[in-house]
């Protein structure tokens, strides 16, 4: 692979977004499941919409914007904000990401996260969980204050790194960030976590992986 720099999703591919609502099961009860979906889809929603609309909020305030609409909708008890909102600062990786970034940074390839997070969110979530000298650098899209999936955004460690947008391989498991990348120019890879089907978005990746440990193969290719 010709490869120099990987680039990866935070939200959903490297951190849990349901570990927030699922560490408050006992409290949320049997819907805290789809709570936390519904929570997810209005956030994404809404930074696509403010982006077209070119209001933008930072992601911080579009996550509690759309938590807000979400505990309505689910009638969850108001004075269950502030947890959900703490516990989502510092959102739990999937359990195999410590230790395949820790191989990937032996390799002689820069690593860095590209994400709607905010500097402090990115931070917080990678200190929380102690991988923060895994990294090069973490690329938050309020650089360029719009959404991914903009181009401006994809343009961010291309300009930073010097390297064609091909040089890069861009790990997301949100489909939709898989075919923005991946129409940009990066050799995006689908993280497809959760059994699920791909977009009709322009864009098919080359490859496809359950986690990523299996990323550690594709790149010995
Ligand atoms: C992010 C969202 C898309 O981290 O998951 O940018």
């Amino acid at each position: 692979m010709n490869t120099k720099v990987i680039v990866f999703d935070a939200y959903g591919t490297l951190f849990d977004v349901n570990s927030a609502a699922e560490k408050c099961k006992n409290k949320i009860g049997d819907k805290w499941e789809v709570f936390a979906n519904f929570w997810r889809t209005t956030q994404l929603e809404y930074t696509w919409l403010r982006s077209l609309m070119k209001r933008h909020k930072d992601f911080w305030q579009v996550t509690e914007d759309s938590l807000d609409k979400s505990m309505k909708v689910f009638n969850i008890e108001k004075s269950m904000k502030t947890e959900l909102l703490n516990l989502y600062k510092v959102l739990s990786p999937f359990q195999e990401v410590k230790e395949v970034l820790k191989i990937l940074k032996k390799k002689k390839l820069k690593l860095a996260i590209l994400s709607n997070g905010t500097p402090d969110l990115l931070n917080e979530l990678v200190t929380s969980n102690k991988l923060d000298n895994l990294f090069d650098d973490l690329f938050s899209i309020e650089q360029v204050k719009v959404y991914k999936p903009h181009s401006k955004v994809y343009d961010l460690p291309v300009n930073k790194y010097k390297v064609k947008p091909r040089e890069i391989t861009f790990l997301s498991a949100n489909t939709w960030d898989v075919s923005g990348g991946g129409n940009y120019g990066y050799n995006s890879i689908w993280v497809n976590r959760n059994n699920s089907q791909f977009d009709n978005l322009d864009y098919k990746p080359k490859n496809e992986i359950d986690n990523l440990s299996q990323l550690l193969d594709i790149i010995e290719t």
